[in-house]
Order: C-alpha cells, then sequence, then structure tokens
C-alpha cells in the first residue's frame, strides 16, 4: 500500500455537483499519509459551504474501505482552505463586453427570499417573448439559482478567446434568453472564476468578461442584502438603474428602504425603474378567481409612492411560479393568467427605462 495507489483509490469519488470531476482532480486531497500502517486522508474544502461536504467525506471513506487490506485504520479530516490560487497581478476588468448593451438593470431587495430571482427570470422571459433582446447575469455568488429556474444546471460552459488569461465567457442560450450564473461558471472553469478576493471579483466576471453581444437589457440578479459586495458591484458595472423586489408585509417595506439607498447613495445615484410587489396574494390552484391577501394590501404602492418610484406591479403568490422555478421552466413562457403579471411588469419597465 503506497500513498499514490491511496490517491487513485480517491480518484474514484466524484463530486456530484462539479462535473462528475473527482475529487483529487478538483484539489480537494490535500494530504495522503500512511503512518504506522493508518490511512490519514485531509480534505481541503473552501469557506464557502460545500452543501456535499459530508457526502464526500462518506465517500472517501468508502473508497479507501473497499480498496485497502481489511483491518486497515482510516481517518478522513477535513480543514478549510480556499483550493484558489491568488489573484494575478493586475487583472484588470474593462467595459469593452457591455459596449452593446443598452440598459443594465440590477434586480435588487434589502432582504433575501422575497422572490428576485423567480422575478429576474420571468422577467427576463417576458421581456425576450416582447421581441427585447435580453441577457440575465446571476450574481448572486453564494447562492447562485438561475441554472436550476432555467433548468441549465447541467450545461457547460463555452469559452471563447485564445489567450488564457483573456478569456470571455459564452452565456447560455434558452428561451429567447442568454443566461450566465456564478453556478454555471463554477463548475466549468472554476480557477479562472475564483481567482482574485473571491466574491466581488467572480461576480464582476460573471458581468464583464462575458461574450454577451448585442442586448436591450441585461439583468443582473443581486445577491441578497445590501453590503459590500453590492456597493463594489453598483460603482463598478455601468448599471442603468435598479428594480426592487418587495413582499407586502411591514418589514420587508422597511428593508425596501435599504434597497433603494444603496441605489441612491450620493457616490451612485442611480435611478430606480420601479418596486415590484411579489406574493401580492395567494391563490389557490382549485380556486383561480380567488384571492387572499396573507400578508395585508396595498403596501408595495404605498411605498413606492412615499419613496417617489414607479410602481411596476405586483406578481400573485401561486404554486405554478414555484413548480415552474424548481423545475426550470419559468411560468412566464405560457399564456396564462399568473403569467400575465410578468408580462404587465415586463412592459411597465420597458416604458420606465
Ligand atoms: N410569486 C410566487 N409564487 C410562488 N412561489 C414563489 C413566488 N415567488 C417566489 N417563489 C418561491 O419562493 C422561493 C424564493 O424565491 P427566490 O429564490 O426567487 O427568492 P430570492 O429573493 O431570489 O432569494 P435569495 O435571497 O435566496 O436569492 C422559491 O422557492 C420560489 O420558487
Ligand atoms: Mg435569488
Amino acid at each position: 500500500m503506497t500513498e499514490s495507489e491511496i490517491f487513485d483509490w480517491l480518484r474514484q469519488v466524484q463530486h456530484p455537483a462539479q462535473g462528475d470531476k473527482d475529487i483529487v482532480e478538483l484539489g480537494i486531497v490535500d494530504s495522503v499519509d500512511i503512518l504506522d500502517g493508518a490511512i490519514c486522508v485531509t480534505l481541503a474544502f473552501p469557506k464557502r459551504p460545500d452543501p456535499l461536504k459530508n457526502y464526500l467525506v462518506g465517500a472517501a471513506q468508502a473508497a479507501i474501505y473497499r480498496n485497502a487490506p481489511a483491518g486497515t485504520p482510516v481517518e478522513v479530516k477535513t480543514i478549510v482552505k480556499d483550493p484558489v490560487k491568488p489573484a494575478p497581478k493586475g487583472i484588470q476588468f474593462n467595459l469593452e463586453q457591455l459596449r452593446e448593451v443598452r440598459h443594465i438593470v440590477g434586480i435588487a431587495s434589502g432582504k433575501g427570499g422575497v422572490g428576485k430571482s423567480t422575478v429576474t427570470v420571468n422577467l427576463a422571459v417576458a421581456l425576450a417573448r416582447q421581441g427585447f433582446r435580453v441577457g440575465v447575469a446571476d450574481a448572486d455568488v453564494y447562492g447562485p439559482s438561475i441554472p436550476t429556474m432555467t433548468g441549465t444546471e447541467d450545461v457547460q460552459i463555452e469559452m471563447y478567446g485564445e489567450d488564457e488569461n483573456d478569456n470571455l465567457f459564452v452565456p447560455v442560450e434558452k428561451y429567447g434568453v442568454k443566461w450566465l450564473s456564478v453556478g454555471h461558471v463554477s463548475a466549468a472553469g472554476q480557477a479562472l472564476i475564483w481567482r482574485g478576493p473571491m466574491a466581488s471579483t467572480a461576480l464582476k466576471q460573471i458581468i464583464l468578461q462575458t461574450l454577451w453581444g448585442p442586448l436591450d437589457f441585461l439583468l443582473i440578479d443581486m445577491p441578497p442584502g445590501t453590503g459590500d459586495i453590492h456597493i463594489s458591484l453598483i460603482g463598478d458595472v455601468p448599471m442603468s438603474g435598479a428594480v426592487i423586489v418587495t413582499t407586502p408585509q411591514t418589514v420587508a417595506l422597511a428593508d425596501v428602504l435599504r434597497g433603494v439607498n444603496m441605489f441612491r447613495n450620493p457616490q451612485v445615484q442611480k435611478p430606480i425603474f420601479g418596486l415590484v410587489e411579489n406574493m401580492s396574494w395567494f391563490t389557490p390552484a382549485a380556486h383561480p378567481d380567488e384571492k387572499y391577501y396573507l400578508f395585508g394590501q396595498g403596501g408595495g404602492a404605498r411605498m413606492a409612492s412615499q419613496l417617489d418610484i414607479p410602481f411596476l406591479g405586483q406578481i400573485p403568490l401561486v404554486q405554478d411560479i414555484r413548480e415552474g422555478a424548481d423545475d426550470g421552466t419559468p411560468v412566464a413562457l405560457l399564456d396564462r393568467p399568473d403569467s400575465q403579471a410578468f408580462r404587465d411588469i415586463a412592459s411597465a419597465l420597458a416604458a420606465s427605462v
């Protein structure tokens, strides 16, 4: 039994979320030692939690037990270590790839979980169906959801260009929209995407290092919250303005103010194209004519008028919208009453911009 044999055994463990690359190839196996006949393996996981960490530890143990002589003691440890190479000095972004993009619209919210990604995806599809050329950049580095919502999790992102340091991502085309997510890229070109001060660089790459071509709208699904990443993003990407998504509750409305202020701060001063109220009422599938205002009525419209921003419309809470998001077929693709809301909001946004 040698260390290199053990490495070979560990190559049998594939990472299901990384295009089935094995853990050795992905740099997860940090070290392998044989100490007094016992096997000690250290797996390194990035600070960004990998939901499959426990699975991979178990699978690594199993691979060793399968191959090692019976009775060999095995210890698999984990450490936190980013398998990231430091940023090459002088990585420069330029705005060349956005030259042919007419309007860059950030989709933001003060708070997470209000349906920002759902709105982004359906708005993009609705705009495309109205004849606009649309792209979507999923800038949510920690919880990218666009791949699932568009059924493109398994797509291999292509790269464009000769020079390794000058490569561009080619966005995925589906439903008449060009999509690119941190989720698409972390499987395909990990080294490329994660170099540099991680989060902020990665999401700028998604936006600035991508072959968007001519677009009428580039929608940016911003990460939840209103932190430094946001300020840096708004500072470095020439956004035309923002759409703020909220739910009708009073707490959510307090968050709206934070979202709005992020774009209105004196250093940034971007227009807010409007407020979208999501989950405005609940309509049960079996009773399409009924509306239940679970979180109260009129909150979004009131807040929009207080903040002096356009109110773009309301979206009901319906099961089909959630199912469409989960199975990758946005409801805005269909002509149904619940997708009408997205079409109306798309028209209102185009008018506001
Ligand atoms: N109008 C709606 N009707 C039914 N379900 C919805 C609706 N809007 C969003 N959802 C569901 O609510 C959940 C959260 O939505 P989504 O992921 O779009 O929120 P988010 O604001 O992007 O969240 P995060 O802050 O985590 O990025 C998802 O399961 C989505 O399918
Ligand atoms: Mg989201």
